[in-house]
């Protein structure tokens, strides 16, 4: 039986989130430049998207470029930057045929202008979409998430808005740049490194964490469905005993 057919339709996880890595290694173990692996992690991307949006997942978060990231060469940078535009103008027809919903997180005004505008364009493009919401995360870092989210917090508090009584958590996931998005229930890293690089550190407090040693280049259909297979085969317990969720 093929992966897809093994997976549980009742089971899906609503948001998974993915570090995509390992498109340098990639491109030079196959001694060529760094930009060529990025350029092959856009054929990733489309069959992630595709897979999700097949299996009917709600939400797909992907780790495009951090706020670390800009601490890269500046040649490297800007291909990157340049590959945004050209693949968000590429890809914008398959969104519109998976019926997928383009979402940005992450400092949108550090980006170059051509840039904001290309993703703005293809969020307004796609906004009435209605299947899986494509959250790409760019110029993104968690503790600028949080870091902002609180100075917006402190800023209502002293305009007598918000009750520093009323502070919870529930209330902080309001500020955090993923608002209305369910945490995601698994984490999948690619390339064989074992970190978070400051990704949705607020959000993945019970995200199930899948890690393999495949290069983001090669990342294909059938290796996003055995991820979702795994973290089907777990028992999630928030706490609890294993009776209890049993
Ligand atoms: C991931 O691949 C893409 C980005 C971080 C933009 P890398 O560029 O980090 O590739 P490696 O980890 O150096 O192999
Ligand atoms: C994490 O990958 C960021 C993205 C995938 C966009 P990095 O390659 O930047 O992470 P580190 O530096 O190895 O932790
Ligand atoms: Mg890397």
């Amino acid at each position: 039986m093929e992966l897809k057919d093994q997976i549980d339709r009742k089971k899906l996880p609503a948001h998974v989130a993915v570090i995509m890595d390992g498109n340098g290694r990639w491109a030079k173990k196959k001694g060529k430049h760094r930009i060529f692996g990025h350029k092959n992690g856009v054929t990733s991307v489309r069959e992630i998207t595709e897979a999700a949006a097949e299996l009917g997942i709600q939400y797909l978060t992907l780790y495009a470029f951090s706020t670390e990231n800009w601490n890269r060469p500046q040649t490297e940078i800007d291909a990157l930057m340049s590959l945004l535009v050209s693949s968000l103008s590429a890809e914008t027809k398959t969104l519109m045929k998976n019926n997928v919903r383009l979402l940005p997180i992450g400092d949108l005004k550090s980006l170059p202008s051509n840039v904001h505008k290309k993703f703005s364009s293809c969020i307004n493009k796609t906004a009435g979409n209605t299947g899986t919401s494509l959250v790409l995360a760019i110029g993104y870092s968690s503790r600028w998430e949080i870091a902002d989210a609180a100075r917006r917090i402190a800023l209502e508090v002293s305009k007598g808005e918000i009750n520093v009584e009323d502070i919870n958590s529930k209330l902080l996931s309001k500020y955090i740049n993923t608002l209305e998005i369910p945490d995601p229930d698994i984490l999948i890293r690619t390339s064989g490194e074992y970190r978070v690089s400051n990704f949705l550190l607020w959000q993945i407090a019970y995200s199930e964490l899948y890690f393999t040693d495949t290069l983001w280049p090669d990342f294909r259909k059938d290796d996003f469905f055995e991820a979702i297979l795994n973290f089907q085969n777990r028992e999630r317990r928030f706490g609890k005993t294993s009776e209890q969720v049993g």
